[in-house]
């Protein structure tokens, strides 16, 4: 291990960071996929899982915590998860919403999904409802042109928008709210 992250304790809110011993496993075997010397090559989907596990974000502590496991610098790490708009710097809404709005979109409603979205959530762009359930951004191609127009929730696509099918996916998903995410759609499972 580089002596940079030796002995450094990760925290975030009190707690201790560190993968459970389950998820720790997979990591490594994601990590070992790639030769020595090129560990950083999983650092997006370490990532992703790290951003899952810990409260959907990416603390500094959390990306420290991922570059000692990669065995590369901090800053490494933050160059990339500020790069990728998949990962997020603060707390967000538990169903992150991203909205299509590049041309194909736009041009088959985009727009009218995307302010339907605000209407119904009470809020608007970039902000998390009071319930911390919901946050909304717009975002660019989500390479699903064909279907436009599209939004992204969390790791699902919803395609054909229409502003009643928005009324009828947030009212299903407030429905569902208090259920475990379902396993299939965790990041830890679509490496593997
Ligand atoms: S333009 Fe919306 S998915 Fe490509």
């Amino acid at each position: 291990m580089s002596s940079h992250t030796a002995h450094k304790q990760y925290e975030k809110e009190g707690k201790p960071i560190a993968f459970s011993p389950e998820i720790l496993e997979k990591v490594k075997q994601i990590i070992k996929r790639y030769p020595e010397g090129r560990q950083n090559s999983a650092l997006l989907p370490v990532l992703h899982i790290a951003q899952e596990e810990f409260g959907g974000y990416l603390s500094v502590d959390v990306m420290d915590y991922v570059a000692s496991l990669l065995h590369i610098k901090p800053i490494e790490v933050y160059e990339v998860s500020t790069f990728y708009t998949q990962y997020y710097p603060e707390k967000r809404g538990k169903y992150m919403i991203e909205v299509c709005h590049t041309g194909p979109c736009a041009i088959c409603g985009g727009e009218h999904i995307s302010k339907r979205l605000q209407e119904k959530l009470g809020v608007k762009l970039n902000q998390t409802t009071a319930d911390g359930l919901f946050t909304i951004k717009e975002v660019e191609c989500l390479g699903a042109c064909g279907f436009a127009p599209v939004m992204q929730i969390n790791t699902e696509f919803y395609e054909k928008l229409t502003p009643e099918k928005i009324d009828t996916i947030i009212d299903d998903l407030k429905q569902r709210a208090s259920e475990p995410q379902p396993q299939q759609q965790k990041w830890v499972e679509r490496f593997f």
